[in-house]
């Protein structure tokens, strides 16, 4: 699979990771796990690494900490999840708890999430960082208005190597108002929702791949959306949410083959304007 360096240590990330929102939100129910676990198969198979979790995702992080676990995988994974709350007491008391649930001593990556409380959490993640409890800091949100007060966290704190934003076909801002951003400052980039949860597919429904998708080795939609994202340089992973082992494969061919050039970047973007 395609890799991307983190700039701040040159470590490489593939570029296909999986989000846990909504689809590991799931009880001990071996049928309903059983799925999820071969999601995590495939995507570790397939060389991917970066799996997105957080307090806020109900039992998410508990079932990744298990189905990882299970499979002896914690580590051929790199786990990013995040601290949602507000006060440095319970944000250090969440951060313990997401060890215990993910079963990991040490995560790969930190994030503030929807930048709650961000100052507070972020002299602790540096203390953090300093101690081997997280080897990378990062701040989330999902919003286009958030982009400008990202774009200005980036920018005026040093120490902060990935940023995660909602970037996809259909929200297109960021390219304009935070990657360049980014790429000056050295940044990790990790785009989320890139399937705008799913609506993107509502827009395409019974429409055939156009023919010269496949001049960049798409084989559907899916693949087309998620290679629109990763032609950007400045991004280094995207993170779709799946519980569906069939998805997981389709999205992890987005990570092999050509990315679409200038003018096919341009076709892809004229095409989903036309509606
Ligand atoms: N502020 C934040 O930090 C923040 C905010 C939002 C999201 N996130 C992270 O980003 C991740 C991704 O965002 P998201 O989960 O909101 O949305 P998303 O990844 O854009 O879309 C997920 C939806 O797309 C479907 N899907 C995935 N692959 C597919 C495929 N190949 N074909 C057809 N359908 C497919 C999934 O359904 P199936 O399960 O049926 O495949 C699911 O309904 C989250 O899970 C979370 O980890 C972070």
């Amino acid at each position: 699979m395609l890799t991307r360096p983190i700039p701040s240590t040159g470590e490489a990330i593939p570029v296909i990771g999986l989000g846990t929102w909504r689809a590991f939100d799931v009880g001990a129910d071996a049928a309903v796990r059983r799925p999820l676990r071969e999601v995590l198969r495939l995507l570790l198979d397939a060389g991917g690494r970066m799996i997105d979790t957080s307090p806020m995702y109900g039992r998410a992080e508990a079932v990744t900490g298990d189905l990882l676990a299970e499979q002896a995988a914690r580590p051929r994974a790199f786990l990013a999840t995040k601290v949602w709350t507000t006060g440095r007491e319970r944000g250090l008391e969440q951060m313990r708890d997401s060890v215990q649930l993910l079963r990991s001593e040490v995560i790969d990556l930190m994030q503030i999430h929807n930048l709650v409380d961000w100052r507070t959490h972020l002299a602790s993640l540096r203390r953090m960082k300093e101690a081997g409890q997280i080897r990378y800091i990062g701040i989330t949100h999902y919003t286009t208005g958030a982009l400008k007060e990202l774009a200005r966290i980036l920018a005026g704190e040093p120490g902060i190597d990935f940023v995660q934003l909602g970037y996809s076909l259909a929200t297109r801002a960021p390219e304009a108002e935070l990657l360049p951003v980014a790429a000056a400052h050295g940044i990790a980039v990790i785009a989320n929702q890139p399937l705008e949860r799913g609506d993107l597919f509502r827009r395409v429904r019974g429409r055939p791949l156009p023919e010269w998708a496949g001049e960049f080795g798409c084989e559907s939609w899916a693949q087309l959306f998620l290679k629109y994202v990763l032609a950007e340089p400045a991004v280094t992973c995207v993170i779709p949410a799946t519980g569906n082992p069939n998805h997981m494969k389709d999205n992890l061919a987005a990570g092999l083959g050509r990315l679409p050039d200038a003018r096919q970047l341009q076709q892809i973007r004229e095409l989903w304007d036309a509606g």
